[in-house]
């Protein structure tokens, strides 16, 4: 403001800015401020492409002092093909905001923002990753969660208890992609059917040929696929210049 009442010929400008700011597109008016934004739930979440994900992303504004805010702004975004409903939202007495997420039409990784502003209108934000992808990687994760997780995922959930820290071997998340990247799909087949010796490592990785069909193996490969960060470049497609 103060910039532009240091021209005079400018005044009448300001008045049109102010006009334009106070009709926005939503008609969400924010009655607070936070300065955090924090994640409840609803990330980290796999959805058909062009499907609504199971959960709603909930997440949530807190001040510094880490206390959740109620009246504060929150407008999500993410890439084309993306849809939340609804896009904007208050938060309510929680302090949170929940959206219901359609994925867009191509399988991947999806980095989602919710933004919201601070007293003095500085900006932040909070990344949310969520995945999409097609049928044989949603088998894939499943088989992850049953057999895989418990071991390659540092993390306890609600439905899980970590093994992770008991392992004298350290097993690596499935989207290490530094490490998973270097192992070709056959390396993966032959550790995931016969277990870490197949590969000369450890044999607390144990072999799953008895468990799992072919079928079953292949998906866990294509999910280890879909969540590698740096994602996987297959190898042995070049194209002459
Ligand atoms: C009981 C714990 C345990 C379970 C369950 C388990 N793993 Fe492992 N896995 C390991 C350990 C330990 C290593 C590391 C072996 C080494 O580096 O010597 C490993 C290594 C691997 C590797 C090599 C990359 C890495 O993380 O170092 C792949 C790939 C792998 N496991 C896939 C799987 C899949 C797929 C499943 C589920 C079908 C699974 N594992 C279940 C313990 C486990």
């Amino acid at each position: 403001m103060k910039r532009i009442l240091w021209i005079p010929g400018m005044v009448a400008l300001l008045g049109v800015g102010c006009a334009h700011r106070a009709a926005p597109t939503l008609a969400l008016h924010a009655t607070a401020a936070g300065s955090a934004l924090v994640e409840s739930s609803g990330g980290k979440q796999l959805g058909m492409p062009g499907t609504m994900l199971p959960q709603p992303l909930v997440v949530q504004v807190n001040d510094a002092s880490g206390n959740a805010v109620t009246g504060a702004l929150v407008e999500f975004s993410g890439p084309e093909g993306v849809r939340f409903d609804p896009a904007a939202g208050l938060s309510d007495s929680n302090g949170q905001v929940s959206t219901n997420v359609t994925m867009g039409g191509i399988g991947g990784r999806y980095e989602l923002t919710a933004a919201s502003s601070d007293k003095s209108g500085k900006q932040f934000f909070l990344k949310v990753t969520e995945l999409s992808a097609p049928y044989q990687q949603q088998v894939g994760y499943e088989v992850n969660e049953k057999y895989c997780a418990h071991c390659h995922n540092s993390e306890s959930s609600a439905e899980r208890v970590s093994n992770y820290d008991n392992l004298a071997v350290k097993p690596h998340s499935f989207a290490d992609g530094n490490v998973l990247n270097k192992f070709s799909d056959s390396d993966l087949n032959a550790i995931i059917t016969h277990g870490g010796p197949a590969l000369n490592r450890s044999a607390l990785m144990p072999p799953y040929g008895w468990t799992l069909s072919k079928a079953k193996t292949q998906a866990v490969i294509a999910y280890i696929r879909l969540v590698s960060d740096p994602p996987y470049q297959p190898a042995g497609v070049t194209y002459a210049k």
